[in-house]
C-alpha cells in the first residue's frame, strides 16, 4: 500500500493515420488537451470522475472509459493493494477524429506509471494505454495514444510493438476542418469495418511508398514530401463515404496549395497539412469550409501546430 499520493498529467489531442500510415502514424496536436489526475485509494477500486467541456455523456464505467483499463492493468503491475480514484477533465472534443479517447487513456496511463513508479519504457505504456481504445472503440490502435503519451510524429509499428517519435517540421501547420454531421456514438468501430481484412500486392506497395515518404519528410522537415505521401489505398477508398464531399474538400485543400490532406483518424475531420512560411493556412481552412458547403454541409475549421507528449502537471 502506498500513501495517499496525487498525480495530474497533460495530454494533446492527435491527428492518426495521415494518410498512408494507418494505424500505424500519428501527429500530436496543440489545440486541445486533456488532463487526468489519479490519486491512490485505499481500497482495491478504480472509480472515475468526469469533468471538463465535454465530459457530459461520456461513460464513467472503467470497462467502458479509455482510463479504466490501463488503470486496472498498471495497478496489477505494481502488486499493490491499492485502488484509483481517477478525474478526468475533458477538453478534447470526442467524435471529431482528434483522439479524444486515445488522449485521455495516454494521459492516465503516464499518470499511473508515475504514481506507482512503475518506471516503464515508452513502448510498454503505449501498449497499456491502447488497452483504453479497446474500450471505447472495440480495437487497441496505437497510433493515437503512442502520439499523445510521445509527443511529435510517432510511427506505432511492428509485433512485438515498437514506437518511434520526432519532432515535427516548426513551420507545419495542421489546418483541422470539421463537418457538422450527425454521426453515431461507435463510429471509429464502424468506420474500421469498412477497413477490408485483406489487401491486395498493389495497395500494399502504393502505401509502403507514400508512408516511407512520409516519414522521410519528418525526418528532414520537408513538408512538401510529407504532404505527397498522404493519400491512402487502404482505408480511405472505404471510409471517404462517411465524409460527404471529402473529395473535393480534399482537392480544394491541394489546389489551395496544401502539401497534403486525409481523413484524421476514424473521421469526420479533415486535415490539411500546410507549409506556413509559403502559406495561410487560415486562407486553406476557409477554402475547405467553403467546399464543404458546396456539398450542403456545414462546418467550422482551426489551424493547429504539432505538440509535444504527456506532461506531469502537478505531482507529489
Ligand atoms: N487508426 C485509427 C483508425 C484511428 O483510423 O481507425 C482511430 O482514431
Amino acid at each position: 500500500m502506498i500513501p495517499d499520493k496525487a498525480v495530474k498529467v497533460e495530454a494533446y489531442c492527435s491527428t492518426a493515420n495521415l494518410g498512408a500510415g494507418f494505424d500505424a502514424f500519428g501527429l500530436a496536436l496543440g489545440k486541445y488537451a486533456d488532463r487526468v489526475q489519479v490519486k491512490t485509494a485505499r481500497t482495491r477500486i478504480v472509480k472515475i470522475m468526469i469533468l471538463g467541456p465535454y465530459g457530459r455523456g461520456l461513460p464513467i464505467s472503467p470497462d467502458k472509459n479509455s482510463a479504466g483499463p490501463p488503470a486496472r492493468a498498471l495497478l496489477d503491475r505494481s502488486r499493490l493493494d491499492n485502488g484509483v480514484e481517477i478525474t478526468i477533465e475533458k477538453n478534447i472534443p470526442p467524435g471529431l477524429g482528434l483522439g479524444s479517447s486515445g488522449a485521455t487513456a495516454a494521459a492516465c496511463t503516464h499518470a499511473m506509471n508515475h504514481l506507482l513508479e512503475l518506471h516503464l519504457p515508452p513502448d510498454e505504456l503505449v501498449k497499456i494505454a491502447s488497452l483504453g481504445e479497446a474500450a471505447s472503440s472495440g480495437s487497441a490502435h496505437t497510433d493515437n495514444v503512442s502520439a499523445s503519451l510521445l509527443g511529435g510524429f510517432v510511427i506505432a509499428y511492428g509485433d512485438p510493438l515498437r514506437t518511434i517519435s520526432t519532432r515535427a517540421p516548426a513551420k507545419l501547420s495542421v489546418v483541422v476542418v470539421s463537418p457538422n454531421i450527425r454521426l453515431p456514438k461507435n463510429k471509429t468501430s464502424l468506420a474500421r469495418k469498412l477497413v477490408p481484412k485483406t489487401i491486395g500486392v498493389k495497395e500494399a506497395v502504393l502505401n509502403i511508398g507514400r508512408a516511407s515518404a512520409i516519414a522521410l519528410g519528418f525526418a528532414r522537415g520537408d513538408i512538401e514530401l510529407i504532404g505527397s505521401g498522404m493519400e491512402d489505398a487502404i482505408a480511405e477508398p472505404r471510409r471517404e463515404k462517411l465524409v460527404p464531399g471529402y473529395k473535393m474538400v480534399k482537392k480544394a485543400a491541394l489546389s489551395a496549395h496544401a502539401s497534403g490532406a486525409a481523413i484524421s483518424g476514424a473521421g469526420p475531420s479533415v486535415v490539411a497539412f500546410v507549409d506556413k512560411t509559403k502559406q495561410d493556412p487560415k486562407k486553406i481552412g476557409r477554402v475547405m469550409v467553403k467546399e464543404f458547403s458546396k456539398n450542403n454541409v456545414e462546418s467550422t475549421f482551426f489551424v493547429t501546430s504539432p505538440a509535444g507528449g504527456a506532461r506531469i502537471i502537478r505531482g507529489n
